[in-house]
This record gives structure tokens, sequence and C-alpha cells, in this order.
């Protein structure tokens, strides 16, 4: 009979409370507590609204406010005391709630925890949005602080993982800048998909009392840009859709995406192979065994925590492929893999930031990597194609060059011209000058490409952009 008179909020039709096996199993206030400053703002607003429609005085939405205001001075202190025993962070504040204002009674009028849980997980994605946002401007000033650093060293880009042609280290970082954009701009995205008011929608059919659902997304700040409410069209879809839940997860699966990609190219130069960039070594650990060892565990852990992202996006999809309409319980396991995205992406970033910052680029090595001629076989192509042949026979011209350097063990720019007029006419006297480095990148002055003109543009753009 106590645990039946815990369960003051839906026991009334059963004779027996839940076994003990069943509330473990069943709470979800372990790891929904989190989103007590968000339920709490619900309850105010709806109160709020209650009030103004008449459903209950402005005196009972005084101490329900009151009361409510005490409680998340509770929660935020560390003080408030969650019992598992009720369930959810919804009934634990509901009933904390009822104990000190008995008009609490009325709260729950013409609401239900299925639209309660969606505003409070939209407020939560809202808030989400911009605390993300704000951890991806700081990785990407990392990035535009190293590539201010030492942007200029050139290495070689790859393809394959093999040396392509020569690029700026900044024109290298300047990608991923990109790509944090990209993420802000889908976290935007995010932030107004979860922009519309779920209360009102009810456990699935909304309610008989007249209630006032543009009052109440107005007062949450549910509003488009103009300040009109912005409600949900639908009671059913509103208490089922976890459609913001997936993108969010998506959102946090590509940054991982991104700066996994990132991780990856820092071990590589990183590497006595490839030698490109000392790490900082607040950010290393080292061997236990082996004394000389340096290892990039920061990068390694990124590249891991990637995949947990991953893998919370797929547990959602999972999750709701299957159900039926409306809210089933199914969907309280929606909150761990959005928790759980959200704290990994937040540390992560912070992670690349770190990782960035104090690491630097090792010039000798990669003037060293940069210096192998072929790495601008591409531009001696170009150069017949400016002297009249067609760029695939051109290909095969420098094809035929590459071989002679190869069999004949002499660097490509150190071939003599006379071997080189014999494949193709068209190779002049000053065929060689296309292998000056300097050279080669100041011709790349289109947007977007290489040429230090182009990347310094770059650089400023993102300086402007980035404060
Ligand atoms: N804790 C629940 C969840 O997160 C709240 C909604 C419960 N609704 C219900 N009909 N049992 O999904």
């Amino acid at each position: 009979m106590a645990r039946k008179k815990q369960q003051a909020t839906w026991g009334g039709r059963f004779s027996a409370g839940p076994a003990e096996l069943m509330l473990s199993f069943s709470e979800s206030v372990s790891f929904d507590a989190r989103l007590a400053p968000f339920d709490i703002a619900g309850s105010k607003a709806h109160s709020a609204m209650l009030a103004h429609v008449g459903l209950i005085t402005a005196a009972e939405r005084d101490a329900i406010h009151a009361g409510l205001d005490v409680i998340a001075e509770e929660v935020a202190a560390g003080k408030f005391k969650w019992n598992p025993a009720l369930e959810d962070v919804h009934m634990n504040i509901e009933q904390a709630l009822t104990k000190r204002v008995p008009a609490a009674a009325k709260l729950h009028t013409a609401r239900s925890r299925n639209d309660q849980v969606a505003t409070d997980m939209r407020l939560f994605f809202k808030w989400a949005c911009v605390e993300v946002d704000g951890r991806l401007a700081e990785a990407q000033k990392a990035l535009l602080a190293l590539a201010e650093q030492d942007g200029e060293v050139m290495i070689p880009g790859y393809t394959h993982l093999q040396r392509a042609q020569p690029v700026q280290v900044a024109h290298h970082l300047a990608a991923y800048l990109e790509m944090f954009e990209r993420d802000r701009a889908r976290f935007a995205a995010v932030a107004d998909h979860a922009n519309w008011c779920p209360l009102g929608a009810g456990a699935l059919a909304g309610t008989t009392l007249p209630i006032d659902r543009e009052f109440t997304a107005k007062t949450l700040g549910f509003v488009d840009a103009r300040g009109r409410p912005r409600v949900t069209q639908n009671s059913m879809d509103t208490v089922a859709d976890r459609d913001v839940f997936i993108e969010f997860a998506t959102a946090c699966a590509l940054v991982g995406a991104h700066f996994s990609r990132l991780a990856e190219d820092l071990i590589l130069w990183s590497s006595s192979e490839f030698g490109y960039i000392n790490l900082p070594d607040t950010f290393c650990t080292g061997s236990s065994l082996m004394p000389q060892k340096k290892n990039p565990d920061s990068c390694e852990l990124l590249r891991g925590k990637a995949a947990r992202l991953h893998g919370n996006l797929t547990t959602l999809l999972t999750m709701v492929k299957g159900l039926p309409l409306t809210y089933n319980r199914d969907l309280q396991e929606d909150k761990p893999p959005v928790f759980d995205s959200f704290d990994q992406t937040m540390t992560c970033l912070a992670v690349v930031a770190g990782t960035l910052t104090g690491a630097e680029i090792r010039r000798d090595r990669c003037a060293k990597a940069v210096a192998d001629p072929a790495l601008l076989a591409t531009d001696l192509a170009d150069y017949l194609v400016e002297h009249g042949v067609p760029f695939r026979e051109a290909h095969h011209v420098v094809g035929a060059v590459v071989k002679l350097a190869e069999t004949s063990g002499v660097p490509l720019n150190e071939l003599a011209t006379a071997d080189v007029q014999q494949i193709h006419p068209a190779l002049g006297d000053d065929w060689a000058s296309v292998f000056d480095l300097e050279r080669a990148a100041a011709r790349r002055t289109g947007t977007g490409m290489p040429g230090p003109k182009q990347v310094r543009r770059q650089l400023a753009r993102w300086k402007k952009r980035l404060g």
C-alpha cells in the first residue's frame, strides 16, 4: 500500500504497486533528471496558460510558480531528493511541488507526460544546439590559430593516401573549418526544427478543456522570427515524433565523422613516417613498457568516440522504425543516446581544440616531403596544354616522362631537356620551370585553390567570421 500511495499520479486503478524490479527497470529519473530546468520552464508556462484561460486562479498560478522556483533552486544546488519510485523527472517535480503547494494538484490539467516530455526535449535541443555551436566555434578557432601560425608551410596533399599535389598546411586545415561550419549550420537547422511547441497535444488526442496553445508556445519562446507562436499541428504526430532526436544525433554523428578524419590526419602526421607535426605532450600519453613512446591518444579516442556517436544514431533510428502511433514506452530509451551524443560531442570538440592548440608543424620534415618534383607532374601536363597539346595526350606524355625518370633513377626535374623533348617536342627549353614550388602555388589563383593569395583571403574570411 505504501508503494501504491507513492504512485499517486496513476495509482488509482491499481491494486498493487510495481515490483522492485519493475521500478528499477522502468525508472528514467537517473538519466532524465537533467531535464529539470526545461521541465520547470514548461510547467511555469503551462500554469500561466491555465490561469490565462481561467482554469486556475492567478493566486494558484503564483503559488505554483513560487513552488517551482524553490524546486529549481534545490535542483541547481544539488539538494533536490530524486526518488526513482516516482519514475521520471516529471513526476518527481510534480510530487515535490504538490507536497508544498496544494494548487499543484491542478498543474497537470490538460497535459500528459507525453506532450510534456516532448516539450522538455524540444527545449533541451534548442539549448543544446547553441552549446554545441559554441564548441564548434572553439574548435574552428584552434584550427585557424594553427593555420595562422604555420599555415604557409607546404606539404603534399594526398589522394588514396599517396602523395598527390602540394598544398599549404593552412589549406588542409581550412578544409576542416568548412566541415565544422557546415556542422554549425546543421545544428542551427536542428534548433529550428525543434522550435515547435508540443504542449496541448495531451496524451495523443488533445483535451476537451479550453486551453490556449499559442499562449503557452509564446511563453516558452516557441516563436518564429516575427514572434508568432509555433505550435505543432497534429496531436498524434506530436507525441509520437522523434525526428528532432534523430536529426540532433545525425548532426552529432557528422561532427564525429569530421573530427575523426581530422584525428586520423593528425595521427598520420605525427608518426615518424610522416613527421609533419608535433602534438602537445598534454594531449598525448606514454607507454607503460616502451619508454620512447609518445602516443596520439586524444586523436585515437576522438576516432573511437565517433563510432559511439554513430551508434547512438543507429539506436534511435532502430527504436522508432517499428513503433505504432503514438507514444510507446520504448521512447523513454530515446534520451540516453541523445544525452550521450551531446555530452561526447561537447567533450570531443574541446579535446580537438586542446590538441590543436600547442601543436607544432615540423617545417623541416614538411619541406623534405614536399620537395618531390613528381608532385608537380600535373603542372607539367598543364604546361603542355598551354602549348596546344590536348590534355589527354599531355597526360600520356607526362606519364612517359615520369616513367623515364623512374627507370633512369633521375629526379623528374633533372632529366635532360633533350631526352624529354624526344618524348614530345612541345616540351620547350623552359619545361623544368614548372617544378618551382612557389611558382606552382602562386599560379593557383581561383576561388578555393591553394595559392598563397587565395589561402590568405580564406584565412582573412575565417578570422572575420570567428572574431
Ligand atoms: N519518462 C517517460 C519518457 O521519457 C515520460 C513519458 C511517459 N509517458 C507514459 N505514458 N508513460 O518517455
